[in-house]
């Protein structure tokens, strides 16, 4: 079975992380979508909210499978038994940061293969640094971010205005 890990922060999910998740699911029998729990890394969202709204945002994609990992990359693939790490690019200095991940995976794990996807015209100028600057400023993240998105980053900072 053509198994891939799809890893990210995914602080929080965009549509550009949907849309990679979409056209991998259709070449990959099983995609597992992995948060990581990094509790040294700030972030706006707990790991539980954001495997929530992944949850939420992949429920009509029945071979996608969201679940959280703590470690290493290549030990979670192998704990969930995939030989595949897919990786969005968005533009040329994304490029770099990638390389090199994939490069550091690869040594630790000559077996496990990165395969990048290019995103999507309309989704390259959005990324979850972004889309938290632009709700947090009160702007519009809609068509950019799935719905039950743009209601946590609403709540959240309606929560922080009123404390
Ligand atoms: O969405 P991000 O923040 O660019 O995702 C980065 C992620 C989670 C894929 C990366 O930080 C990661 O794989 N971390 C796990 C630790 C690890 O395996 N490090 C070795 C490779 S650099």
């Amino acid at each position: 079975m053509l198994k891939a890990v799809y890893p990210g922060s995914f602080d929080p999910v965009t549509n550009g992380h949907i849309d990679i998740m979409e056209r991998c699911a259709v070449f990959v029998e099983k995609l597992v979508v992995a948060v990581l729990d990094n509790p040294s890394k700030a972030s706006l969202f707990s790991v539980e909210e954001r495997v929530a709204m992944l949850k939420e945002a992949t429920r009509n994609m029945p071979n996608v499978e969201v679940r959280s990992f703590y470690g290493l990359l290549v030990d979670f693939c192998r704990q969930v038994d995939a030989g595949l790490v897919i990786r969005g690019l968005r533009a040329v200095t994304d490029f770099e940061y990638e390389f090199k991940m994939a490069l550091a995976n690869r040594k630790l794990a000559e077996d496990i293969e990165t395969v990048f996807i290019s995103s999507s015209s309309d989704n390259m100028f959005i990324s979850s640094s972004s889309i938290k600057e632009i709700a947090m400023f009160g702007g519009s993240v809609e068509d950019m971010v799935p719905e039950c998105v743009k209601n946590c980053l609403d709540r959240k900072f309606k929560n922080r205005e009123e404390k």
